[in-house]
């Protein structure tokens, strides 16, 4: 067992006997001998799990004296107290004040030495799972911390996607009055370098400032339905889903060259009853996960191909989402379904995509797993399957 016992005593002769006997009952953990306190406190300052064996009596000082100084340094120390004292061992108050003064246990010189081996194992076994348990607590905190920032994130955007839109309004109007200016003009006019200003510049703006209006609208409906809480189940159209999936990650998809490609075979079923948000997050990760795996890979030959396959029958959907980008390393692949595991940047990923999802089609009664790249398979592959119908 890993772990450190340290004996402090003012006797010599019977550091010597308890070193010889815990070599014997603890040979796996680490030991220290010592009649000087400062050594004591030079080990509980390391803030490594310590079981102190200490004398109640020790040259000018108390062992609950010398205990209380070890526990402000560190809150990873325990106490056993040792005595031959039989002024200490016959007087229940004292006895009581030792327990109470938070040692865990107290034993009377002769030492029974198995006994005693018997104790620190126990309370370093008591003391090492608490360790564990605080650090778990810990970064379960943290996790949680995190997981908050981003629900306000969500709610960010949401205010967001409602301050574009006003603006949006009044310029979308700015340029139908454009328009309607250039209807005017053309009643008022048949100057040919008035109208050709109109024809070559104004109105060829206005129609790709139009387009891209459209576009943001087209997104900022996306995002709305994205962050509305939707929780009941409808039918659901594969053909729109993807369609807003392909709104979602457009930008990404374009912005890396990603030849994006969905198909629906004939055998899959049209529609499905599912929470149609719950699905768009599902595969919206799937796709971004996709494009960052490319975007890290320098010097990709080739052209980058990302592919959904839907296909199916009376019972079962399949989706199968795959990319020809690099395959997943070995220790990635092993753990890229719990919780917070994420290779990415902080400002990039949570590690919550695929435990969420995995966690989303478990409810649907469906499941997700993944192929990896390899000799034989030259993508990597997600495949989720969902039942037709699930009770929603
Ligand atoms: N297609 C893929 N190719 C290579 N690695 C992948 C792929 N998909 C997922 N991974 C790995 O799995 C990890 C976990 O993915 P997951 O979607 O759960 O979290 P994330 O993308 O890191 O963060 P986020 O919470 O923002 O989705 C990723 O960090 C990445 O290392
Ligand atoms: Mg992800």
């Amino acid at each position: 067992m890993k772990g450190t016992y340290c004996i402090l005593d003012d006797e010599k002769d019977f550091l010597i006997v308890a070193e010889k006997e815990f070599k014997k009952y603890l040979p796996d953990m680490n030991g220290v001998f010592t009649t000087d306190s400062d050594d004591a406190i030079d080990l509980a300052r390391k803030d490594d799990p310590v079981i102190f064996i200490i004398d109640i009596v020790l040259g000018g000082k108390t062992g609950m004296e010398i205990f209380q100084r070890l526990s402000a340094v560190s809150k990873k120390v325990r106490a056993i107290f040792i005595t031959g004292d039989e002024n200490f061992i016959n007087d229940d108050n004292v006895r009581n004040q030792i327990l109470l003064e938070g040692s865990v246990d107290l034993m009377e010189k002769p030492i029974k030495w198995h006994e005693l081996a018997i104790k620190v194992k126990n309370n370093m076994q008591l003391l090492l799972y608490q360790c564990n348990l605080e650090e778990i607590i810990a970064e379960r905190t943290q996790q949680l911390i995190h997981a908050d920032r981003l629900a306000t994130v969500g709610t960010m955007v949401s205010s967001i996607v409602h301050e574009i839109s006003s603006p949006l309004t009044f310029i979308k109007a700015n340029q139908e009055m454009c328009r309607y200016a250039y209807d005017k003009v053309k009643k008022m006019t048949d100057d040919k370098e008035v109208l050709s200003v109109f024809d070559t510049l104004i109105l060829p703006s206005v129609e790709e400032s139009m387009n891209g209006i459209g576009w943001i609208e087209e997104l900022l409906h996306s995002f709305r339905r994205f962050y509305r809480r939707d929780d009941t189940a409808s039918e659901v159209n594969f053909s729109e889903l993807f369609a807003e999936v392909k709104n979602l990650t457009s930008y990404n998809i374009r912005h890396n060259n990603i030849n994006f490609s969905v198909e629906i075979s004939k055998s899959a079923p049209k529609k499905i009853i599912c929470k149609k948000q719950e699905l768009i997050q599902v595969i919206t990760n799937i796709v971004n996960n996709a494009v960052d795996a490319f975007e890290e890979t320098v010097g990709m030959k080739g052209q980058k191909e990302l592919k959904i396959v839907v296909s199916g029958d009376d019972f079962m959907t399949n989706v199968v989402i795959s990319n020809n980008g690099p395959a997943i390393p070995k220790d990635v692949f092993e753990r890229m379904f719990e919780p917070f595991f994420t290779t990415k940047k902080a400002e990039k990923g949570t590690g919550l995509g695929l435990a969420i999802s995995r966690q989303i089609l478990k409810f649907m009664g469906g499941t997700i797993y993944v192929e990896n790249k390899s000799e034989k398979h030259p993508t990597v592959d997600f495949i989720i399957t969902i039942p037709k119908t699930y009770n929603a």
